[in-house]
């Protein structure tokens, strides 16, 4: 069986390699020429760990790029549909690249065609949306195509970990000829199968992304209270998680949690509970925890070292989290703009993510090295956990850590932690 995959971004690529990896031939399509072109020579278009391995094992023998969506889908029998569905200004989710996309496929199908969703989706989308824009174009559900909804849980870093060794694989749909066709797909996989109706599906996600950032912005209030008391979170964290029912993961108070999925998803369910007529007053309350934690650090820093203004601060850190080169929702963007507006002297580094925030950031120092950022600043600042900054020599410069970069107690002579 052939498979496509429309939309080759973190999600979309990883599916794609992937599905290829397991001995399936698979077209991928995505507008960005110069993700094709990079995909078709084996250059991986994002940093995540083993894709260039993957990719010169199955390109171009078991996966191949296209820009031509029309030719993907002609070619194959179930299209993977992992478009993004970015935040509107009051937090909904916009839908414009995946009605685009399905108008577009609704004019080229003409034999039974599977879309497996794979793009994060409010409850309610598969049926209102999905399969509406294809009978709207006169195609007929369970007939000349049909839907599952097959949520992603891949976490940016270890992504291809996740996709070949999933917790669960959750599978949606009202169509059971659809269901066992995608569930076959996924064969190989030994984890539990859960399969539902496609509501239950899409909440499935949101409810996961939602849970986890709950756990992150409540950790993070613990660790504010503990900061005030002077008690050290992480040993809090410690206790707690040898609690089966908390268990340890999740459990790391910081500068807060970024990426393109925490703060998009819970504030896509809070829009739509909302629209329901529901007031989600936790989940609003972990979005404000979230919004104000990277001032935590930056009220720290103030208390222990200010004034901010003219003071030369090093940055050690730009994506939102280690392994990956994503800045997006990133909380070191916010703690760049606070401290401009305090007329801080800041000096930069990333190992991944430099070229990407000098285009935001163009006036800023970019530094080489970590080594120079501390050589360079009268404070620095961890916003990003990456492992090569636990070897650097900080002296005895201020460090202010936002990311529990030294866990295991190794701290610099001169340390202090936002929760800690
Ligand atoms: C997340 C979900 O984990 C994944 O299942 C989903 O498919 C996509 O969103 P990702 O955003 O890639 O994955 O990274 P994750 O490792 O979950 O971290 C998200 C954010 O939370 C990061 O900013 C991270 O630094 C932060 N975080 C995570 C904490 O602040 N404390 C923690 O204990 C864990």
């Amino acid at each position: 069986m052939k498979l496509s995959v429309v939309g080759l971004g973190y999600v979309g690529l990883i599916q794609a390699a992937g599905m290829a990896k397991l001995g399936y031939e698979v077209i991928g399509t995505d507008i960005d020429k110069e993700k094709v072109d990079n995909i078709n020579n084996r250059v991986p278009p994002i940093y995540e760990k083993g894709l260039k391995e993957l990719l010169d094992e199955i390109v171009p023998r078991k996966l191949t790029a296209t820009q031509d969506l029309k030719k993907a889908i002609k070619e194959s029998e179930v299209t993977f549909i992992c478009v993004g569905t970015p935040s509107k200004r009051q937090g909904e989710m916009s839908l414009h690249q995946l009605e685009n996309v399905l108008k577009q496929i609704s004019t080229v199908l003409d034999k039974y065609h599977v879309f497996v969703i794979k793009s994060t989706v409010v409850p309610g989308t598969c049926e209102n949306v999905v399969i509406k824009t294809m009978e709207n174009a006169g195609k007929r559900y369970k007939v000349d195509f049909s839907v599952v909804m097959n949520p992603e849980f891949l976490r940016e870093g270890e992504a291809i970990e996740d996709f070949f060794a999933p917790d669960r694989v959750v599978l949606g749909s009202s169509d059971e000829k659809a269901l066992s066709i995608v569930k076959m797909l996924y064969s190989e996989f030994k984890c539990p199968f859960v399969e539902s109706g496609f509501k239950e599906a899409e909440m499935i996600k949101y409810a996961s992304n939602a849970f986890l950032a709950t756990k992150i912005s409540f950790i993070n209030e613990i660790g504010n209270i503990s900061k005030i008391y002077g008690i050290d979170a992480n040993v809090v964290a410690k206790g707690m998680g040898l609690d089966k029912r908390i268990n340890p993961h999740f459990l790391r108070s910081g500068i807060g949690f970024g990426g393109s999925c925490f703060p998009k998803d819970v504030s896509a369910l809070v829009y739509k509970a909302t629209e329901l007529g529901y007031n989600p007053r936790l989940m609003r309350s972990v979005l404000d925890v979230n919004r104000d934690q990277p001032l935590k650090l930056i009220e720290l820093l103030d208390r222990s070292a200010g004034p901010i203004k003219g003071k030369k601060i090093g940055l050690l850190g730009l994506t939102f989290k280690s392994g990956t080169d994503d800045i997006r929702e990133s909380p070191a963007l916010l703690t760049i703009k606070e401290l401009l507006m305090e007329e801080a002297k800041l000096c930069i580094y990333d190992p991944k993510a430099m070229d990407k925030v000098q285009k935001i950031f163009p006036h800023l120092t970019y530094e080489k090295t970590g080594q120079d950022v501390i050589k360079n600043s009268e404070v620095v600042l961890i916003l990003t956990e990456w492992p090569q900054f636990r070897e650097l020599d900080f002296g005895n410069k201020l460090v202010i850590d936002g990311k529990n970069l030294f866990y295991d107690g190794k701290r610099p002579k001169n340390y202090m932690g936002i929760c800690w």
